[in-house]
């Protein structure tokens, strides 16, 4: 026999000054292979059209569909209720600025935190559109991709104790990023360079190492072992510009 499963969801719109937060509670029945994506569309088809919440690929590749599950961020397309109890909460991911019910802007803080740490390939090297692509060591580009794989869902932002304490955090999904930057050869930065993005407390040196992050990467990105990395670059890098500040070379090039 199916179940009957109870969701009670946040409900808020900061755009109508008549809005309360409040949890609104939708009975549904459970169907094979039901997901959280099926489950929301079918509550806002049948019972309430105006519930607020963000799809884009319903295949965990989009990162839109970030929410907190029974107290746990994830993506709503890629759980299926039966992983769940029959009762299921759904809150909007904390952190990012709340849109509406479980929607959040995330676009614009991934956007301004790329921004912040240069999320780019910092290179002198003109650029040449005829120019033949340059080949890189098959497990040199394994190793990046396997970094690349992240889906800027979120999830590991708003399960952060540090970014959810300092808006100024740049959270896992930046550290991860910068330790794909330093594993690409093509990017001319040195360690003196990253640490003036990342060793402080906005970055490095904030992150508390709890690892509440790696436990929910829906892409299950070695996030532990790229804080750790980076760690102990950042640290040694500090170490030495403690004892060696005017180190040669201790200049951004770019
Ligand atoms: S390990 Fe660091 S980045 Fe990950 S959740 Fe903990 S404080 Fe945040
Ligand atoms: S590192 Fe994982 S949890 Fe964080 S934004 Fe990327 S895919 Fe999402
Ligand atoms: S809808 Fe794209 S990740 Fe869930």
């Amino acid at each position: 026999m199916s179940r009957q499963l109870t969701f009670h969801i946040f409900r808020f719109n900061p755009e109508d000054p008549k809005s309360e937060p409040h949890t609104d509670t939708f009975v549904l029945e459970e169907t094979p292979s039901l997901t959280l994506f099926i489950a929301l569309n079918k509550i806002r088809e049948e019972q309430d059209p105006s519930l607020m919440f963000d799809f884009a690929c319903r295949m965990a590749i989009c990162g839109s569909c970030g929410m907190v599950i029974n107290g746990r961020p994830g993506l709503a397309c890629k759980t299926l209720t039966t992983e769940l109890p029959q009762e299921i909460t759904l809150m909007p991911l904390p952190v990012f600025k709340l849109v509406g019910d479980l929607s959040v802007d995330t676009g614009t803080w991934f956007r301004q935190t790329n921004t912040k740490i240069e999320s780019w390939i910092h290179t002198d090297q003109e650029f040449d559109a005829e120019a033949v692509e340059e080949r890189m060591e098959n497990d040199l580009a394994n190793a990046i991709f396997e970094l690349e794989r992240c889906i800027e869902c979120g999830c590991c932002v708003a399960s952060c104790g540090t970014a959810n304490m300092r808006p100024d955090f740049v959270g896992a999904f930046a550290l991860n990023r910068i330790g794909r930057f330093i594993m690409d050869p093509r990017d001319k930065r040195s360690n003196p360079d990253y640490f003036e993005v990342v060793g402080t407390d906005q970055g490095i040196f904030g992150c508390m190492g709890l690892l509440a992050c790696e436990d929910v990467c829906p892409r299950e990105i070695p996030l532990q072992d790229q804080l750790g990395i980076l760690r102990r670059k950042m640290a040694f890098q500090g170490l030495k510009n403690i004892f060696k500040p005017k180190e040669k070379g201790h200049h951004r090039r770019f």
